[in-house]
């Protein structure tokens, strides 16, 4: 093969020519350093020592855990009644009921139960607000719309329907606050009792009550305050007792 005689080619071959061709690249005598190696140990040492102390601790903090379980078992108070149960339930049931009866008939009837002189009828002491659960019920759901005597006064305004706006619980709890707050003692509605109402007059819940008239022929309340039928609808010694006891 003929050599080719270019400058370049010149030059870069005299520098190859002087690199050592028996070099071999190896690694050069380096031994780690001993404060590195002591450092290592140490930590070794320290790692397992701290190991061993960790788990002697949890062993300790198990039984000290356990001898304060058994102590706290001891003096703990005792456990919560049905009767705590009860009463919570029904604190929490009689602030569900102001709230609904706030946002649905406070506006109307007040937040005292007094009613708009003149306009809505009242509903403390309200002979159709005591009457056998069944009468208030219906009339929520339906709405009145004719003339109502209450208390002496003649009422002859539109009571909106809540059958579409209520459901059988919302009712309950509304009628529960109404008929035991203010002066009012009568027993608490159940949803169940609701859902009843709510079946029996299912065909026409959309057509309100045509006022007294009707609500005394179907429910049995004098249509007017003064008629003695309306001792039947007061509240009875029975529920004002009953009342008391649930308290
Ligand atoms: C838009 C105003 C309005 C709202 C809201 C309203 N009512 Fe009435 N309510 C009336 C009027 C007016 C009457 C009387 C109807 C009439 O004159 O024909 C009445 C009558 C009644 C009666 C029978 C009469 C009496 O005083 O006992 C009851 C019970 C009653 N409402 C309860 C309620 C309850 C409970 C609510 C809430 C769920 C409510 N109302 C919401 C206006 C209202």
């Amino acid at each position: 093969m003929k050599k080719r005689n270019n400058k370049l080619t010149k030059d870069f071959g005299s520098a190859v020519r002087n690199v050592d061709d028996k070099f071999e690249p190896s690694e050069l005598q380096n031994p780690v350093p001993w404060p590195f190696i002591a450092i290592a140990v140490a930590l070794a040492i320290f790692g397992g020592f701290t190991l061993y102390l960790d788990a002697q601790a949890t062993d300790d903090g198990g039984d000290e855990q356990l001898a304060k379980t058994v102590a706290d078992k001891d003096t703990a108070p005792a456990k919560v009644t049905a009767a705590d149960m009860d009463e919570a339930d029904g604190d929490m049931t009689a602030a569900q009921g102001a709230a609904l009866f706030a946002t649905h008939c406070a506006t109307c009837h007040q937040t005292n139960g007094s009613g708009v002189r003149g306009a809505i009828p009242p509903l403390d002491e309200s002979r159709y607000v005591l009457a056998e659960a069944t009468a208030p019920i219906a009339i929520l759901l339906r709405g009145i719309s004719g003339p109502i005597e209450v208390k002496g006064n003649t009422y002859n305004g539109r009571m909106p329907s809540f059958y579409a706006t209520l459901d059988d619980k919302e009712i309950a709890l509304i009628l529960t606050h109404v008929r035991s707050s203010w002066s009012n003692a009568a027993e608490a509605v159940t949803a169940e009792q609701v859902a009843r109402t709510r079946q029996a007059f299912a065909g026409n819940l959309n057509q309100p009550w045509q006022g007294g008239f009707e609500l005394q022929s179907v429910f049995g309340i004098a249509s007017v305050s003064s008629d003695p039928i309306q001792a039947q609808t007061e509240v009875t010694a029975q529920h004002a007792e009953d009342q008391e006891v649930a308290q």
